[in-house]
């Protein structure tokens, strides 16, 4: 059997937490199949000849490189999370064209791609993660490695018109295009892509998604992510899920508990949805004294400066809303800015009444998944969630809103905090359903039996060069 091999920038322990959708991904279906795991330390350190750390973790083996502190900024903060990141989640105006981030970009591809073919055997398969790692393909198949690759982009891809505003958009999408298989989280994702490789490129459609474009035949399609519910339920069910579900539950008694959790991201809507939270105390005065937002918003991404701005807005909204709202003994917003041990999350969820999943724009959103997966089915939550969001297109029973919509959002809420526990059931029924039938097996199975069935091609990338 192939050995897999996953390449992506964030690794992390799969035998310990993480905040962010990819890592808690990959590391459940890598603990499942063994494999290697490549991709960046996490470390800074000097140099531009970095060494290879290799580290066993379980099944999986772990292969790290440190990057320098020039190419950190350049490909990580710089082209990654200030180019491809805002762009990708529809926000030109927080894009910073900075010309020689791509070169940054680049550079660590390049880096990536040699120090990962030495580490290749020949029947191994590559699947490569996210938007860091774009052009690593073309740049492996230029050192001459002849692997089948699929890629998974697990952020969304807007449509054409917005993807081209990126300066060297062409040669971004040709890199997209030297895989064998790309997957998207939704149906929207891949249709803006087919829309792009037409009208930008002359693709030729050859049915049932394989394009001919770039002198190449490669496969696209939407692939939604899910969780490992198995897991996911084990947790909940497990002494410290138990523990914090009743704690949380003696806490509140008095209470409904509303919940959050996010990296603290702009494109998770979170002033949007402390806004519909205060116009849910404006409209509806039973609501005092008896709704609790607890908000878990974890440190991400702090060197950039949107990022910087987003915490002082929503700390400030916070604090606004308690002074305004606040009475001796109740606090409407509970705030707080860390991540949250794993095995607690289940807990808080169950003991939750609604969960609020508001992003402004999302790839998919594994939340709302665990949310949907921690409930008691014979009083289940409910799940609020952004139209936005690529879980929207699975999820259809939630409570679906426009975040941007602050009365409408607001109204969702007190919909959601009224609901009548039969129809509660049967939203959560549906919803439970999808989430066992599309969960990480199925997305890990479906991806890789498609990369399996496409015909591997060896071309070079003589257009790669800038
Ligand atoms: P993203 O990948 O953009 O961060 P997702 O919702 O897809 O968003 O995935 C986030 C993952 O990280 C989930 O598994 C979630 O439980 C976890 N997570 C997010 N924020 C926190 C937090 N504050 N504390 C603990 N875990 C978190
Ligand atoms: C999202 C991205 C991942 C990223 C994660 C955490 O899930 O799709 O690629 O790893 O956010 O962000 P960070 O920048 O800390 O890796």
């Amino acid at each position: 059997m192939s050995r897999l091999v996953v390449v992506s920038n964030r690794l992390a322990d799969p035998r310990k937490t993480a905040a962010g959708g990819l890592a808690v991904a990959l590391a459940e279906v890598l603990n499942s199949t063994g494999g290697l795991w490549f991709g960046w330390s996490g470390k800074i350190a000097e140099g531009t000849d970095p060494q290879v750390h290799i580290q066993q973790a379980g099944p999986v083996k772990l292969a790290t490189v440190d990057l320098n502190q020039e190419d950190h900024d350049a490909y990580y903060l710089g082209y990654s999370n200030g180019v491809l990141w805002p762009v990708f989640h529809y926000r030109l105006d927080l894009a910073d064209f900075d010309a020689g981030y791509i070169a940054g970009y680049r550079r660590v591809n390049q880096l990536f791609a040699r120090k990962l073919l030495p580490l290749l055997q020949p029947d191994d398969i590559l699947w490569i993660h996210d938007y860091h790692l774009i052009p690593l393909a073309a740049e492996l198949r230029a050192l001459g490695c002849k692997h089948r690759i699929g890629f998974f982009l697990h952020i969304p891809l807007p449509p054409p018109l917005i993807l081209a505003a990126i300066p060297g958009h062409d040669w971004l999408v040709k890199g997209l295009c030297s895989y064998d298989l790309l997957g998207f989280q939704s149906q929207a994702d891949h249709e803006h892509f087919c829309r792009y490789i037409q009208a930008e490129a002359h693709a030729q459609d050859l049915g049932e998604g394989r394009w001919r474009v770039f002198n190449r035949t490669l496969q696209a399609g939407a692939f939604p992510i899910g969780i490992d519910v198995q897991e996911f339920a084990a947790l909940t069910a497990a002494t410290e899920g138990r523990e914090m579900y009743e704690r949380m539950k003696r806490e509140y008694s008095r209470r409904k508990l509303l919940v959050g959790v996010d990296r603290l991201d702009y494109s998770k809507g979170l002033p949007q949805r402390m806004r519909a939270f205060r116009e849910l105390l404006k409209q509806h005065p039973e609501t005092h004294n008896s709704a609790v937002l607890i908000q878990i918003a974890s440190p991400s991404r702090e060197d950039v400066s949107a990022y910087s701005d987003i915490l002082h807005e929503l700390e400030s909204l916070c604090g606004s809303i308690n002074g305004n709202y606040g009475e001796l003994d109740w606090m409407p917003v509970r705030y707080m800015h860390r991540t949250v041990a794993r095995a607690r999350l289940p807990g808080l969820y169950r003991a939750s009444r609604v969960a609020l999943v508001t992003p402004l724009r999302d790839g998919m959103n594994l939340v709302a998944k665990e949310f949907v997966v921690a409930q008691d089915p014979e009083d289940p939550g409910v799940l609020v969630l952004s139209r936005f969001a690529g879980a929207a297109e699975q999820l259809k029973e939630a409570l679906l809103v426009n975040p941007y919509d602050t009365e409408g959002t607001a109204g969702a809420i007190q919909l959601a905090l009224q609901m009548p526990l039969e129809e509660r059931r049967a939203r959560h029924q549906a919803m439970l359903e999808n989430c066992r039938r599309y969960d990480v097996h199925w997305w890990c199975d479906s991806f890789l039996g498609a990369l399996a069935k496409t015909q591997a091609e060896e071309t070079g990338t003589p257009w790669l060069r800038l």
